[in-house]
């Protein structure tokens, strides 16, 4: 199944996973949902914390769902934010996800009808990677 494929399945769990969200100082629910090469989703939500900046964005929670489960390969991520327009990831999440498919699709949807469709190679074009890197992928 290709991504476009697995895209409502994606977008309902990223949805759900924002009702989940640990969001107590900011009151801004994100979910994320990720697709591995293996055809499973894996979702997170975003959990907030009293040190503001130890925050966890839910794109990095559904990834390390995924990396849990020895899913190392990423094919593409939706995020979902309860918003009128779609929010794209932070400059942290999409360096996080870089190190595991630095060509890693990217759907960023919301409660209006826009939809971004993009790839971390635009979102991210330089991210940092060691150069000597033995990456199990
Ligand atoms: N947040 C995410 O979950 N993902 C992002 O890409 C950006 C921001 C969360 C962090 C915080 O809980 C809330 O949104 C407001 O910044």
């Amino acid at each position: 199944m290709t991504p476009q494929e697995k895209l409502p399945d994606m977008i309902e769990a990223a949805k759900r996973a924002a009702k989940i969200a640990y969001c107590p100082y900011s009151h801004f629910p994100v979910g994320a949902a990720v697709l591995t090469q293996s055809g499973n989703i894996f979702s997170g939500a975003n959990i907030e914390n009293a040190s503001y900046s130890v925050t966890l964005c839910a794109e990095r929670n559904a990834a390390a769902h995924a990396i849990a489960a020895e899913e190392l390969q990423l094919a593409a991520l939706v995020l979902y934010t309860a918003t009128p327009v779609p929010s794209t990831p932070c400059g942290a999440c999409r360096q996080f996800l870089s190190e595991f498919n630095p060509d890693l699709i990217v759907y960023c949807v919301c409660d209006g009808e826009q939809v971004i469709h993009s790839s971390l190679q635009v979102l991210l074009p330089a991210g940092f990677r060691l150069p000597n890197a033995q990456v199990k992928r």
